[in-house]
């Protein structure tokens, strides 16, 4: 054996053992070694892999993190899509859902459906693709399609393997998919560390999860401490399964942790008991969980159920009713959102809700104090849905003692003393002044947001920072921000301002969608920004848009339009727009949308009036589709389009018999 053989032959076992003990701590939960002892192999396998570079191969534990940040991820196209599931919200709707089941498969009412359960993670979901048995892909789930490939982040989850354990058939591709999510108390460590550090804090467990499965800079996310368990296949090659229960035993053969809280129940009524079961035991679990999932069992059944848009009919999520507690109201403040809406929030005694401590809860508007008659001093039933903001739901008027105080909505803005006012019709008070403090940050805050202009290093605290100091007043002074601006700030070192400097400029490159959305016009959202760009492919184009315009969009209804140019028509924002302009911020849509251009070749003219388009619109829509339009019929005219009132245009197409 030569000694590039023998030293192939030592990492190889090295390999062997590390996986090992990987596969022993964070998948079974049980250590056979020290972490000295563990750590003494690693080192040992990296000199060994620094000396003989040749041998380093994608699979090798020394491989998990990679140490490179990465520009943007890539778009990673799914091989089988990663379906979303239907919800049942009450026991009715889990009935309902088994009658349904039964009839398409053709069975009687009193026949049971065999029914997998599993705890339904509250987590980010994602698909692994293991080639010949090694962890070739990791991607997130995205529109169910196409994900963003976050290999290197997730590569560096140990409970992820690598490589695929021997003990089960290994095929030459599969597709695993699940859930990654963090556990409360990391959570809990990880949102301490970012106060101490000024960093804004994440919400909850599963936001925490996205933005570190996000982070560009892989070492971030391995600092993390993320988590893996898996529920299913994708694409896969070479193996049928009988059962979905066997899919499981697989995955879990093949070294994944799958959820050991997971039951095979024999008809719905047992199902039901389960989701009674685990509605009071999810508090006990150190993870959230936000339903229970029930598949069929019999992959037979599962095909012939098959899928409708998106969803399968074999499967359906179970959803919890949202998490209450009671607490105490300590004050009522009111925040100053970045359109000028005043929120009044109950400032509460902090109360763990759903694993997650809450101190403020939204307490909406005035008519909503008003219709709960809620009042500083009050105990309050209080909860969390997810995602969603806590809200007060109703006040324990049993608990009153008479010393409670009546809450009015202040008639000046609490944060820069204008004048409030509440629009007829409208239950919000708006603070009218655009150059509010409170409106200013929100608004830049929102641009910088992830979801938005994605510009790391800056959140509600930095932006603070910025104004305070005279430095920023709307979003698009941010790209003519220079590091010596930022260096005589206080916690502003020279590494964090270039950092800083430097994703500014970097997002001055992100999609048109996401400028439209950063930008904060009321009623506009991320999917709705998205809808826009395929009608209007650059920002100049949706600046002259006009209402009738955009009315006649799908999914646009007058309110929406109206906000939009009103949007457009004021002169800060014409003024912030021009500077955006000027700051060379990509203003156009990347991707421009490719519609199947169905009508090559054909020739359109229009007459009369239409109902619902301008003649311009509708003009629009064939040229884009590849018609063409004349204004005069002919032999070569394929369609007429005629509206009320029609011209001779009708009677000469009429006569051509077309
Ligand atoms: S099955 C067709 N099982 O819930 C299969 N999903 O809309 C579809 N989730 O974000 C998914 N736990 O990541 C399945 N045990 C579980 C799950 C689960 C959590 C998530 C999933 C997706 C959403 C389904």
């Amino acid at each position: 054996m030569s000694q590039l053989e023998e030293v192939k032959k030592e990492i190889d076992s090295l390999r062997e053992e590390i996986r090992l003990h990987d596969y022993k701590y964070y998948v079974e939960n049980q250590p056979v070694i020290s972490d000295a002892q563990y750590d003494r192999l690693l080192e040992k396998l990296i000199k060994l892999e620094e000396e003989y570079p040749q041998l380093i191969t994608p699979d090798s534990p020394s491989q998990r993190v990679a140490g490179t940040p990465s520009k943007e991820f890539e778009q990673s196209k799914h091989i089988a899509p990663l379906l979303s599931l239907a919800n049942a919200f009450s026991e009715e709707d889990l009935q309902a859902f088994d009658k349904r089941v039964k009839k398409i498969l053709g069975y009687s009412h009193d026949k049971g459906i065999e029914y997998v359960c599993e705890l339904k993670l509250d987590g980010v979901a994602i698909n692994l693709t293991y080639e010949k048995g090694t962890l070739t892909k990791g991607a997130t789930r995205g529109d169910g399609t196409t994900g963003e490939n976050v290999t290197a982040n997730l590569k560096t989850i140990k409970a992820i393997p690598l490589k695929l354990r021997k003990s089960a058939k290994v095929v030459s591709f599969i597709e695993v998919r699940g859930e990654i999510f963090m556990e409360h108390e990391d959570f809990k460590k990880l949102n301490k560390e970012r106060e101490k550090a000024g960093e804004s804090l994440f919400a909850n467990p599963r936001n925490a999860t996205s933005g570190s499965m996000r982070q560009l800079d892989p070492d971030i996310t391995a600092k993390r401490r993320l988590n893996i368990l898996v529920y299913g296949i994708g694409a896969i090659k070479g193996i049928k399964f009988n059962n979905h229960s066997d899919i499981l035993k697989y995955l879990k053969e093949l070294g994944f942790r799958i959820n050991k809280n997971t039951k095979i129940c024999k008809n719905i009524d047992d199902v039901i008991k389960f989701c009674r079961l685990w509605g009071d035991k999810k508090k006990s679990l150190a993870y959230d969980i936000d339903g229970i999932v029930l598949k069929v069992n019999s992959i037979k059944e599962q095909e012939k159920l098959g899928e409708v848009t998106k969803s399968p009919r074999w499967a359906i999520a179970y959803k919890f009713a949202p998490a209450q507690e009671t607490t105490k109201i300590k004050d009522i403040i009111v925040q100053v959102g970045r359109t000028g809406a005043l929120t009044p929030v109950a400032v509460m005694e902090p109360t763990e809700v759903g694993g997650v401590t809450v101190s403020r809860a939204t307490l909406h508007n005035e008519d909503e104090i008003n219709r709960k008659d809620v009042r500083i001093g009050d105990t309050v039933v209080i909860q969390r849905a997810g995602d969603v903001i806590p809200e007060v739901v109703s006040v324990v008027k049993a608990k009153r003692t008479g010393k409670e105080k009546k809450f009015s909505m202040p008639h000046e803005c609490p944060v820069c003393g204008e004048k409030v006012v509440r629009p007829k019709g409208e239950a919000i008070w708006r603070c009218a002044n655009i150059a509010c403090d409170a409106q200013v940050k929100e608004r830049i805050s929102h641009f910088t947001s992830r979801n938005a202009m994605d510009i790391e290093g800056i959140g509600e605290a930095q932006v603070a920072q910025f104004v305070e100091n005279n430095l920023i007043d709307d979003p698009a002074d941010l790209y003519f921000l220079k590091k010596e601006d930022l260096l005589p700030l206080e916690r502003m070192g020279d590494k964090l301002t270039s950092n800083i400097i430097d994703s500014i400029q970097k997002s001055k490159n992100q999609d048109l969608p996401r400028l439209i959305f950063a930008l904060g016009i009321r009623n506009v959202g991320e999917h709705i920004a998205e809808v826009l760009t395929s009608y209007y492919p650059s920002l100049d184009a949706l600046f002259k848009a006009k209402r009738q315009d955009l009315e006649i969009i799908n999914e646009i209804g007058p309110t929406i339009a109206q906000s939009i140019v009103q949007f457009f028509a004021q002169p800060h924002n014409r003024e912030a727009i021009n500077k955006l302009k000027k700051a060379g911020v990509n203003l156009e849509l990347k991707q421009k949308p490719t519609v199947p251009k169905i009508l090559s070749g054909k020739t359109f003219v229009f007459t009369g009036e239409m109902e619902k388009l301008t003649r311009d619109e509708a003009g629009r829509i064939v040229k884009e589709l590849g018609g063409k339009i004349t204004s005069s019929v002919s032999k070569k005219t394929d369609y007429v389009v005629a509206g009320a009132s029609p011209g001779s245009k009708l009677t000469k197409a009429q006569k051509l018999g077309i």
